[in-house]
């Protein structure tokens, strides 16, 4: 026996309003052809105005309890760049609203690879014995931080949330989390960045630029690291699990571009028709994504239980990760 952080149920929950590449092109200086053809996207969804992240949090962590039939867990991760307010952390909120209790509640700011990040910590907290069961969750109402003018990330960027509830078990039972790798490099942190709104541009004693307040991406130098940085992830998960490229059933990478997936999955060697893709409903969900496809793909015959699954993310920080694990008989949600 080998003790290990199981996964035992996935929820997931998009906003109901979609916008299409065709209603962005109205008013922007951009295309469908454009949009399809250099990210995969065809639309994304859009939270109602009111709608903050704790509320898709809360929706897709009670879809994740309910999933596993649970109605208690020891602790909440919340991975977001997108928290209700600068502070506090939005965990907590999401943990009473949960009707969880006093339980340690969390976030976690690793951009688009916060899941992974997340999925870490519970990991870590389970296999040490300090947690039984967990939540995580990434949830991301990015429309409040697009600028509505900046065609380079309006059209990439969409709102979701994804959850997961982990809990103690087996290491050769399904669903446990096998290995995790995460890196970072903070020489690359002005390549995805909110300037204004800390503490650097709150004491520089300058005044704030509106532009500064929103979310900026220089998105030819992410997607050169974004593909290495998956790769190097992936194939160091690969190795600690003894698995060989071949025996990937299923690549579930972050969702930003599907050009990038093509490209790590080619440099891994993994088949095309093994690639998760859902972008081109959901846009790209940051700390939502990887939660999102997995359910998206479990719910469509993409994803079986027995199944093979590497996964893998790049944000802003930057940061990256992998992990793998055998798809578990779940319920999703
Ligand atoms: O989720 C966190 C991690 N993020 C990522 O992984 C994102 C990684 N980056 C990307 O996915 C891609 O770099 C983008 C989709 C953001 C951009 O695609 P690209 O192929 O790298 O395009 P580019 O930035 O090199 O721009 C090519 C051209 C430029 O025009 P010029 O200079 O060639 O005349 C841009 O101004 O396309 C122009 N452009 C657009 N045109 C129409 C940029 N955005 C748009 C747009 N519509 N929305």
């Amino acid at each position: 026996m080998s003790r290990a952080a199981v996964l035992r149920g996935l929820g997931a929950v998009v906003p109901p309003r979609v916008v299409t590449n065709d209603e962005l092109a109205q008013r922007l200086d951009t295309s469908d052809a454009w949009i399809r053809s250099r990210t995969g996207i065809a639309q994304r969804h859009v939270s109602a105005p009111g709608t903050a992240t704790s509320d898709l949090a809360v929706d897709a962590g009670a879809r994740a309890l309910k999933a596993a039939d649970r109605d208690h867990v020891d602790l909440v991760v919340v991975a977001t760049t997108t928290p209700d307010h600068p502070c506090p952390a939005t965990a907590p909120t999401v943990a009473s609203r949960l009707g969880l209790g006093t339980v340690a509640a969390y976030d976690i700011a690793a951009v688009c690879t916060g899941f992974l990040y997340g999925l870490s910590t519970a990991t870590a907290a389970i296999v040490s014995g300090m947690a039984e069961s967990v939540l995580v969750i990434g949830a991301e109402t990015y429309s409040s931080i697009l600028n509505p003018n900046d065609r380079t990330t309006s059209v990439i960027f969409g709102d979701g949330a994804g959850a997961v509830v982990l809990t103690a078990g087996d290491r050769d039972e399904p669903g446990a989390v096998l290995e995790v790798d995460l890196g970072s490099d903070g020489t690359l942190a002005e390549l995805i960045m909110i300037p204004a709104g800390g503490s650097r541009q709150r004491l520089s004693g300058l005044p704030v630029s509106p532009d500064d307040t929103y979310f900026r991406m220089d998105g030819k130098r992410v997607f050169r690291s974004a593909v290495e940085r998956m790769e190097g992830a992936a194939r160091a998960v690969l190795e600690r699990t003894g698995w060989t490229v071949d025996s990937v059933d299923r690549f579930v990478g972050h969702q930003a571009n599907v050009r990038i997936l093509a490209t790590v999955a080619e440099q891994l060697g993994v088949p095309r028709d093994r690639v998760v893709v859902n972008l081109d409903k959901v846009g790209n969900t940051s700390a939502a994504s990887i939660p999102l496809a997995l359910a998206d793909a479990a719910n469509s015959g993409g994803l079986a239980a027995g199944e093979r699954v590497l996964l893998a993310a790049f944000g802003g920080g930057v940061t990256w990760g992998a992990s793998a694990l055998v798809w578990p008989d779940i319920s999703v949600f």
